[in-house]
């Protein structure tokens, strides 16, 4: 089993993205992805949670992009306490998760939700997507105390599942048509700590 792995590595750093530097942003994401938004939307994000938007920069040039919400939610599959496709397995009772959410009867939780990251295609598998998205994870947890984070992605994107799987994303729903040519959603999450009623530690 053989697998095109470039030799090729370049030094590059994450930080945070500047208004002027959405264009770019925009770029990488029409050349990598077929989930286009309007500059209205990158601005609204980047003016809501620009602290958790980060950009991966090659010798003065942005090369990928992550771009991340903060929400609120009742919905425990995005919390990270129920896990629509394993139950269609599992036994419905009696796991931890389902005892941990009787006991404590969560109700709504701060969750993080990965909209949209991408790399250019020539600076791919060499770390830094991951770069992206460990340093999104964290500033997540640290600056919004999220419970958990979120994302969606097609169900044939082999290579971000493996990325999101590798970082401890589990799927946890499939969304029917989710996109606009009809192909379905996985919903990813990861469990970042316990939630608890109140939101006491
Ligand atoms: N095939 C298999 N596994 C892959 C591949 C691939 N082509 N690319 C990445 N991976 C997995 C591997 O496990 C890899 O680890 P390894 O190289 O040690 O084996 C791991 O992901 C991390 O790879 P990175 O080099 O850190 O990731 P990269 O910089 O290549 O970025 C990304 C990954 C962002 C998914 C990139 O492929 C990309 O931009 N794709 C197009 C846009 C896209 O699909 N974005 C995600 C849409 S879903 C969403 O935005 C919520
Ligand atoms: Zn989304």
């Amino acid at each position: 089993m053989s697998e095109e792995r470039p030799e090729k590595r370049v030094s590059f750093t994450i930080r945070k993205v500047a208004e002027d530097e959405l264009d770019q942003v925009i770029e990488i994401n029409e050349h990598s992805l077929p989930e286009h938004y309007w500059y209205g939307f990158y601005k609204y994000i980047l003016d809501e949670w620009g602290d958790v938007f980060l950009v991966a920069e090659v010798n003065n040039k942005i090369v990928g992009y992550i771009m991340n919400r903060i929400e609120e939610t009742s919905d425990k599959v995005l919390m990270g306490l129920e896990n629509e496709l394993e139950n269609q397995t599992k036994p419905h009772e009696g796991g931890p998760l389902d005892r941990l959410r009787r006991i404590f009867d969560v109700e709504r939780a701060t969750v993080g939700h990965v909209v949209s990251i991408a790399v250019l295609e020539g600076y791919r598998r060499m770390g830094i997507g991951s770069a992206l998205l460990r340093e999104a994870i964290g500033l997540m947890l640290n600056h919004y105390d999220v419970n958990s984070i979120y994302l969606e992605v097609r169900v044939s994107n082999n290579p971000a599942i493996r990325l999101y799987e590798k970082f401890g994303f589990v799927k946890a729903r499939i969304i029917r048509g989710y996109y606009r040519d009809g192909e379905d959603a996985y919903v990813m999450v990861k469990r970042i700590k316990p939630i608890t009623s109140g939101g006491q530690a």
